[in-house]
């Protein structure tokens, strides 16, 4: 019997395909991504990173190399929508043409809702959330692309942030944490330095290194995987399987680091090539798929890790599929 299905990849909001470099040392590459980007006043987005010396190094890059810059450093766990709002505030302000965005999943988003308020000017943040109960890929459409330039230089690994044309916000009114998803949302470029990823805290080790779990692990279950995207995922389970706990108690193993920054970056290139995010992330999302009453509830008035609960929330369903065979 022949197998009538299509199989489509990649999913059209991926493309296009955005650059990623993974390599010790990279992150002194940002300058000539600015440059490549047409880049010359950056707002910096990021959480601070207190007590690393990171923004002050990725600062003094740029600004060596005659790239202008603006820091934007208020951003939280779980971005509020506030925090986006005034990011893009100073960027017009300052009169910036890029963004820079420094740190984990939460900057990556920053930086991600400035440039989609940058291309649909006079919206606000709010106005780009998907919704369950109309088709998403046209409600999409309605929007401008986000044509602005980004620079993702991580030091985190596992959020997939980097890699992804998704953008996840705490909603502060409805206390939920919504998802946005548009054309060219993935950064224009992603630098993934094993040298920034090892000064992670351990707790954050732990759980971003099990967001990359909860990517491949829901993307090989998806419905809509293909080959293609399950031999990804497959690889990814195993990396972080052999790696996360011993880069978690050890983050000067320098194969453990880096093979969790591949997991991370294959993992949301993985949901972007036709595996989709599945149950665990729409169950940290508040208003996407039919998970809303777990969605809407959790995440956002307990400002919980988003990883940290996505791990447990993978246990969760291992068990509930495990029960119901
Ligand atoms: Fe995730």
């Amino acid at each position: 019997m022949i197998n009538k299905k299509v199989f489509q990849f990649p999913i059209m909001y991926t493309l296009p395909m955005n650059k990623i470099a993974i390599g010790w040392g990279v992150h002194e590459t940002v300058a000539d991504e600015c440059k490549a980007a047409n880049i010359k006043k950056a707002l910096i987005t990021t959480t601070g990173l207190k007590g690393t010396g990171i923004v002050d190094e990725i600062n003094q890059i740029l600004t060596s190399q005659g790239i202008s810059t603006e820091i934007f450093d208020k951003v939280t766990s779980n971005p509020k929508d506030y925090e986006i709002m005034e990011a893009y505030k100073v960027f017009k302000e300052a009169e910036c043409d890029g963004v820079v965005s420094v740190g984990g999943g939460s900057s990556h988003d920053c930086g991600k809702g400035v440039r989609i308020l940058d291309a649909n000017k006079g919206k606000h943040i709010h106005d780009f959330v998907l919704h369950k109960d109309v088709p998403w890929m046209e409600e999409a459409k309605k929007h401008k692309p986000a044509t602005l330039p980004q620079i993702a230089v991580n030091t985190t690994a596992g959020t997939a942030a980097e890699s992804t044309c998704a953008a996840q916000f705490t909603d502060t009114k409805r206390r939920t944490k919504p998802v946005i998803i548009l054309p060219c949302l993935a950064p224009t470029a992603a630098l993934i330095d094993p040298l920034l990823i090892r000064l992670m805290p351990q707790n954050i080790t732990a759980w971003t290194g099990f967001d990359a779990f909860a990517h491949a692990f829901e993307g090989f279950l998806s419905r809509i995987h293909s080959n293609y995207t399950a031999a990804i995922s497959l690889r990814i389970i195993k990396m972080v399987a052999e790696n996360l706990r011993e880069f978690t108690y050890n983050r000067m193993n320098n194969n453990a680091c880096e093979r969790m920054c591949w997991a991370s970056t294959m993992g949301g290139i993985a949901i972007g090539f036709g595996a989709g995010a599945g149950i665990v992330s729409f169950c940290l999302v508040g208003t996407l798929v039919g998970g809303v009453t777990v969605t809407g509830l959790m995440p956002a008035p307990f400002d919980l890790y988003n990883a940290s609960l996505g791990a447990v929330l993978s246990l969760a369903i291992v068990i509930i599929f495990v029960r119901r065979r």
